[in-house]
């Protein structure tokens, strides 16, 4: 059961606020973020008062401009943290993408160490503790997303030692041999052992950090649990979920129906395959291209008859390894498209820009195959999002292995990114399912989908928090 206080606050802090803010002097235009989080956090049934603290999508010095923002971002409790064009560069492409994000995905080559990135690190993380210390009362709670703010919890805990603070881990926690790598490693794990209670979304990123707590500061776990002085900190693992019901029920929408018509016309008798993702390494883009190319080779029946959609969302392209990777994608489809494609098939349709939700989910509706290939991926919302957009459409999902989501979605068909001929078997035998099959994969993984949504994740996570600390003020009262 969740605290009963009605004044009380749930603080949610993120680096991104779930609103962006765009324009300049005095003209500015605040569009709210789809993503899942806010979402799901915006559903979640509970007595505190949620506020939310994070980055608002803009640089700017103007006093006068930072104002007028946070005047009107209040109105919806939300708490800006201004960065300057400096930070940004430091700690959010420096620091958090481009050291700790390709750590943790495995991809040691791509991970760079300044001391400025690190520097710029502390600070913002500083920042946002200002920020929090500025706005809490006592009772009040903190729950602290993802990577770009590990030293966060400790910070409040040295300031606030009885504070409730919670943390969760949105992308993979690497295995120890990979973790020591990173000259700072004791200190993040300090920074977030500040935390009650800590949560990743599977068993093997919570093993892998008890292992990095371990070895790198020889404090000993009893289970899931780990004293350090007079306080517990405890670790789980909580899959993040989606918003079931609003995927489901999409197709029932009018704008959704729309827009299914349009892409139905738009790829006609074609067997569609979409892939949809953020621009990142991460994501297995090329290996999946090349699969979709030995595919083609193979499989000359298919040539005019299925369609790749592949919709790349621009992200962090200021960062040097993001931007080889567009041009190499660019490369790889301009040669797939001029090898096959006729005067009336083109075997590659790329989109490089995001979609409207309606647009997305009708795409998810009308899609016959996802084909969802990350090389590493904390979770992937996609494929639970396409899952739950078909109703009782038939479809096939097509996952990686190395996906958080494929601990759920056991009736996928799972792959290895990294093997293209299992990618290109794997598209051969999505699509000769017959139909019924397909039906009771998807029903199954639905059935999963609508139990573990993400109001459940935030309110498990909230209940655990609270459970911990109750542990904790029993202990300091002994
Ligand atoms: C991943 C991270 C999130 C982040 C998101 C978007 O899913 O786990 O923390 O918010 O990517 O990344 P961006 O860099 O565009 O904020």
């Amino acid at each position: 059961m969740l605290c009963e206080e009605i004044d009380m606050k749930l603080y949610i802090i993120a680096n991104r606020l779930p609103v962006k803010v765009a324009g300049t002097n005095g003209k500015f235009v605040f569009s709210r973020s789809e993503g899942g989080l806010a979402t799901g956090l915006d559903s979640l049934q509970t007595s505190y008062e949620k506020h939310w603290i994070g980055w608002p999508g803009i640089c700017t010095n103007e006093e006068k401009d930072q104002q007028e923002i946070n005047e009107k971002l209040q109105e919806m409790n939300f708490h800006p943290v201004f960065l300057s064009e400096k930070q940004i560069e430091n700690y959010y492409e420096g620091y958090s993408n481009s050291t700790i994000w390709p750590l943790c995905h495995y991809f040691y080559a791509y991970t760079l160490y300044k001391n400025c990135f690190w520097q710029s690190y502390q600070q913002v993380n500083r920042l946002f503790c200002e920020e929090i210390c500025r706005l809490i009362r006592p009772g009040d709670k903190v729950w602290i997303q993802d990577y770009q703010l590990m030293l966060l919890p400790g910070m409040l805990r040295k300031i606030y030692p009885e504070l409730s603070i919670g943390y969760f881990h949105h992308i993979p926690f690497p295995s120890y041999e990979l973790f020591r790598i990173l000259p700072e490693r004791a200190e993040i794990l300090k920074g977030l052992l500040g935390a009650d209670f800590i949560a990743f979304h599977t068993h093997d990123y919570m093993r892998h950090f008890i292992s990095a707590v371990e070895r790198v500061l020889h404090l000993d776990f009893k289970l899931d649990e780990v004293q350090i002085n007079n306080r517990m900190v405890r670790v789980e693992a909580l899959p993040m979920g989606i918003n079931y019901e609003s995927y489901h029920q999409a197709s029932e929408n009018k704008e959704v129906h729309q827009a299914i018509e349009r892409t139905r016309k738009l790829f006609g008798e074609h067997k569609l395959i979409l892939s949809v993702d953020r621009l990142d390494y991460s994501k297995g883009i090329l290996h999946r291209l090349r699969g979709f190319a030995t595919f083609l080779e193979h499989h000359a029946e298919y040539h005019g008859k299925v369609t790749l959609a592949m919709v790349i969302v621009p992200s962090r392209d200021h960062v040097g390894s993001y931007a080889e990777l567009k041009t190499k994608i660019d490369e790889e489809i301009g040669s797939i498209n001029g090898r096959y494609s006729t005067m009336n098939w083109t075997p590659v349709c790329y989109f490089y820009h995001g979609f409207s939700l309606e647009e997305l989910t009708a795409m998810y509706y009308v899609a016959d195959i996802a084909l969802v290939t990350p090389l590493r991926d904390g979770m992937n919302l996609v494929a639970k999002e396409y899952v739950a957009t078909k109703c009782d459409n038939p479809g096939v999902l097509i996952l990686s292995e190395m996906a958080g989501a494929a601990v759920e979605l056991t009736d996928a068909i799972q792959i290895n990114p990294n093997d293209t001929e299992q990618i290109e078997n794997a598209i051969c035998q999505a699509l000769e399912m017959p139909e019924e099959e397909q039906k009771q994969r998807l029903q199954r993984m639905q059935n999963i989908l609508s139990v573990q949504t993400v109001n459940k994740w935030a309110a498990d996570f909230v209940n655990e928090l609270n459970a911990t600390c109750m542990k904790n003020d029993m202990l300091r009262k002994k």
